[in-house]
Order: C-alpha cells, then sequence, then structure tokens
C-alpha cells in the first residue's frame, strides 16, 4: 500500500488544539465503531474522548503520537514509559492504543506510526518495545509481525467483547540503539 497523493505525518504531541482535539476524537469513535482497537468497546463520544486525550496530555509516563492525512489526525498511539522505581525493566516500554480510523486506513500510516513511536522509544534509551493485541485484530497482527515483532506467548482470558472472551497475544521487538551496542538477548548478557 503506498502513500500515492496523500500527505502522512505522525508527530509526537504535547498539546492538541480544540480542532484537533475534535478530528482526534472523532477519529477514535469510528476506529471503536468499527470494531477494533483502544479497549473501548462501545463508542464513547467526544466528550468523554476529548477527557481522556487531555489527561493523557498530563502523565508524564505517557507519549501521545498523533497520525495524520492530510494534516486532519486520524488515528494515534501512546508509548508508555516504565514507572521510575521499575530500574530493572527500565529498558523496555509499551507500545498501546494504535488505531487508525477506518476512512485513513491502507495509506501506511499504521506503518509510520509504529515506526516513529520505535525511533521515539530508542532514543529515550528503550532496547524493548512490547505490545499485545486480541486475536481477533488480524490486520494488526499482520501489521506487527510485518514490522519484527516476535509473539512469545497468547493470554487466553485477554479480554471480555460484548459477553465473549477474546485471547490476546503478547509481542516484543529488540530496537536498534541510535548509538552504541545492541541489546545481549543471552542469559546473564
Ligand atoms: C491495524 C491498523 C492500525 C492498520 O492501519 P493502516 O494505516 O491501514 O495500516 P498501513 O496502511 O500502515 O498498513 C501496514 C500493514 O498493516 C497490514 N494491513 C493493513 N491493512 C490490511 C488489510 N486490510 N488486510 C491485511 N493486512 C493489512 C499489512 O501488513 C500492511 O503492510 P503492507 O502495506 O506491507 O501490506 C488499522 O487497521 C486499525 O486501526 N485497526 C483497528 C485497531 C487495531 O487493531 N489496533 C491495533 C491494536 S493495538
Amino acid at each position: 500500500m503506498a502513500a500515492l497523493d496523500h500527505e502522512l505525518l505522525v508527530e509526537r504531541t504535547e498539546a492538541l488544539d480544540e480542532a484537533d482535539l475534535a478530528d482526534l476524537c472523532e477519529a477514535t469513535d469510528a476506529a471503536i465503531i468499527e470494531g477494533g482497537g483502544f479497549g473501548w468497546v462501545e463508542a464513547q463520544g467526544r466528550e468523554a474522548l476529548a477527557r481522556h486525550f487531555r489527561g493523557v496530555l498530563l502523565v508524564p509516563a505517557i507519549e501521545l503520537f498523533i497520525a495524520r492525512l492530510d494534516g486532519v489526525p486520524v488515528g494515534s498511539a501512546q508509548l508508555i514509559r516504565p514507572p521510575r522505581n521499575n530500574e530493572a525493566q527500565a529498558f523496555g516500554a509499551q507500545l498501546t492504543h494504535a488505531y487508525i480510523a477506518p476512512y485513513a486506513r491502507g495509506h501506511g500510516l499504521a506503518r509510520l506510526l509504529v515506526r516513529r513511536v520505535e525511533e521515539r522509544a530508542a532514543s529515550l534509551g528503550h532496547r524493548v518495545l512490547n505490545l499485545d493485541v486480541r486475536e481477533t485484530q488480524s490486520t494488526a497482527i499482520n501489521l506487527f509481525e510485518g514490522l519484527g515483532y516476535t509473539r512469545w506467548g497468547t493470554h487466553p482470558a485477554y479480554a471480555r467483547v460484548r459477553g465473549r472472551t477474546v485471547s490476546g497475544h503478547y509481542y516484543f521487538k529488540l530496537l536498534e540503539p541510535p548509538h552504541g551496542r545492541p541489546l545481549d538477548m543471552r542469559a546473564g548478557g
């Protein structure tokens, strides 16, 4: 899938103006209604989603990335960094809540979004990116496996969606450091 004549942009966001927030909320509800991503099962409406994103921007451990198609926010992802007290796992971070609105899919934006989050995580010193996905989200599974994520486990009771228990897959990817040596995966390394 190629970008063709669309402008694709992913940026880390520290503030959202009202117009961008409105577009982002619309994109989020559209993704929820279509059935994928973000943990929510039912559409939330603009007010609840705006509260969510304003809250996310206040949390130091979370970085918000916005995907834009022709300048308009159409999706997002969050990079969650480990708490400061978790020194032993400070080398890892979590990619979560990644989605693109159905009307903006197929242009390569999700691939760009994930790559930007990976680059940022690596630049912050993280060497591992972890994520998990419902087994039913086959497009996302293709996306992550295509980007080199390794599935290391499946949780049989991962989520409940409309009264049904759904299993979920857990993935990780080793990140290339901008400088220095890659992570040594050998035990004790
Ligand atoms: C998964 C999702 C983010 C992909 O968004 P997108 O912008 O359309 O994806 P891209 O155009 O960047 O495509 C990247 C890769 O995703 C996979 N993919 C995208 N659309 C696909 C489709 N219709 N069928 C199968 N695989 C597909 C492919 O591996 C594709 O790589 P390719 O172009 O080399 O074939 C989007 O479908 C989505 O938001 N789904 C619901 C939410 C979700 O599952 N989120 C992830 C859980 S955290």
